[in-house]
C-alpha cells in the first residue's frame, strides 16, 4: 500500500525508522554486549577461526557490502573485502577454508550472487547470507544467515533494504568483535550507537524539505560528482548509483583522495559535486579537497555533522546526527536517498520504475 507517499520509494524511505528497529529487536545482547545472532548458525568457536572475510553483492548491495567489510575491519580486525559477485563468479576464484562468505541480496533472487553462492559451496566454502526476503532462493542455498527484516520493498532504487544490510553488517562486525578482542566497554558502544539510529534517522528525515532544495538545484546539472574518503567512499558509491538510476543523470563517484588524480579536470560549474565530509580523522582534507573544487567554479553540496566548520561551504551543507564513526555511514547514506528521490520528483520522471531497470535481475 502506497498510502499518502505518492511514490513507494518516499513511503520506503520514510518508514525506515519503525522498520530498523524492529530489525533490531531481540538481536542486541545486553547481557554479552555483543550481537545475538542464532541463524547464523556459527558457535564462538567457528566465528573465532575465520581468517577473513569475503562480501559478495551486485550494485547497491555490493556498496554496502563495502561498508561491511569496513565495519568488520574495524570492530573485529579481520580482513575484510567485498566484491561485485557478477565478477567474483566469472574469474575461477579461490575459496578458502578459513575465510567467511556473505552473500548480501535484498531480493535473494539475483542471480549472479546466487551463482556466487553455488560457487563457494561447490568449493566447500562457508557462506552465510545477508538477505531481505524469507525463503528466496540465496537465503535458502546459504548455510545461514541474517535476515534483514525490511519488509517489502517495492521501487526499484533500493532504499530501506540497504539501510537494514548496513545494520545487518554492524551487527555481524560487533559479533565477529566481541569473539575476539572488541572490549566491552566498545561492544556497549556499539549496541547504544544501533539503539539511536532509529531516532537518527528520523532527525534525517526531519530536514527532507531542505534535501528537496538541493536536490532540485542539483536535478538541473547533466554530470555530477559524489565523493567521499575511506567509510565515506561507499557512502558516494551509492549516492551516485541512486542518482543516475532514477534520474538518469550522469553521476560518477570518486574518492575524494583521487580528485587530484584525474576528474579535477572536469570540475566546472555545470558539473556539481556531492562531498561527504564526515566528522572524523580526514575531516581537513576531505575539507581541502571540496575548496579545490569550489576554487575550480565548482558547486558543492556537502553531506556532514553538526559542528563541522564547513567554511564556504556552510551555505550548501545537510547535517546527519553524529552516531558512533563505524555506524555513521549508516546515516549519511539516508540524504543520499533523498536527493536521488527529489531530483526525479523535480525531473517528473517515473520513480519507482526507472527505465531498463529491474528489481531484481534474476537472469544472465
Ligand atoms: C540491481 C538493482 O539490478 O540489483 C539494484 O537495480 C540492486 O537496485 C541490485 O541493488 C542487487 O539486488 P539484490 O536484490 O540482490 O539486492
Amino acid at each position: 500500500e502506497i498510502g499518502a507517499h505518492g511514490h513507494f520509494m518516499a513511503k520506503e524511505i520514510a518508514e525506515q525508522p519503525e522498520t530498523v528497529a524492529r530489525m533490531l529487536r531481540g538481536r542486541l545482547d545486553t547481557r554479552f554486549d555483543t550481537a545475538r545472532l542464532d541463524g547464523l548458525n556459527l558457535s564462538p568457536r567457528e566465528l573465532r577461526a575465520f581468517r577473513r572475510v569475503k562480501i559478495l553483492g551486485c550494485g547497491s548491495a555490493y556498496y554496502v557490502g563495502e561498508l561491511g567489510a569496513l565495519m568488520i575491519e574495524e570492530l573485529a580486525r579481520i580482513p575484510a573485502h567485498a566484491e561485485a559477485a557478477s565478477e567474483f563468479r566469472y574469474r575461477n576464484p579461490i575459496i578458502e577454508p578459513d575465510t567467511l562468505y556473505v552473500a548480501v541480496s535484498q531480493s535473494g533472487e539475483t542471480a549472479d550472487t546466487a551463482f556466487a553462492v553455488r560457487e563457494i559451496k561447490r568449493k566447500g566454502g562457508q557462506v552465510v547470507g545477508l538477505v531481505n526476503v524469507v525463503g528466496s532462493t540465496i537465503a535458502r542455498e546459504c548455510e545461514g544467515g541474517i535476515y534483514l527484516h525490511a519488509g517489502p520493498e517495492i521501487a526499484v532504487a533500493s532504499t530501506k533494504a540497504l539501510t537494514h544490510m548496513g545494520v545487518g553488517f554492524a551487527l555481524l562486525a560487533l559479533l565477529l568483535g566481541r569473539v575476539r578482542d572488541l572490549s566491552v566497554a566498545d561492544g556497549q558502544r556499539i549496541i547504544a550507537g544501533l539503539e539511536r539510529l532509529p531516532a537518527d534517522i528520523e532527525a534525517v528525515l526531519a530536514d527532507e524539505e531542505r534535501i528537496a532544495g538541493l536536490a532540485t538545484e542539483l536535478s538541473s546539472a547533466d554530470s555530477l560528482f559524489f565523493i567521499g574518503r575511506v567509510r565515506g567512499y561507499p557512502v558516494a558509491r551509492e549516492g551516485a548509483q541512486k542518482f543516475k538510476e532514477i534520474s538518469y543523470r550522469h553521476a560518477e563517484a570518486y574518492q575524494t583522495s583521487e580528485l587530484k588524480h584525474g576528474p579535477l579536470a572536469l570540475i566546472e560549474e555545470s558539473r556539481p559535486t556531492v562531498a561527504v565530509i564526515p566528522d572524523d580523522e580526514l575531516t581537513d582534507r576531505n575539507l581541502a579537497a571540496a575548496e579545490q573544487v569550489l576554487a575550480r567554479g565548482g558547486r558543492v553540496v556537502a553531506i556532514s555533522h553538526p559542528g563541522v566548520d564547513l567554511g564556504p561551504l556552510d551555505d550548501r551543507r545537510v547535517d546527519v546526527p553524529r552516531n558512533e564513526v563505524e555506524l555513521d555511514p549508516i546515516l549519511l547514506m539516508i540524504p543520499m536517498q533523498l536527493l536521488a528521490y527529489h531530483a526525479a520528483v523535480a525531473l517528473g520522471l517515473d520513480i519507482d520504475k526507472p527505465r531498463n531497470l529491474a528489481k531484481s535481475v534474476t537472469v544472465e
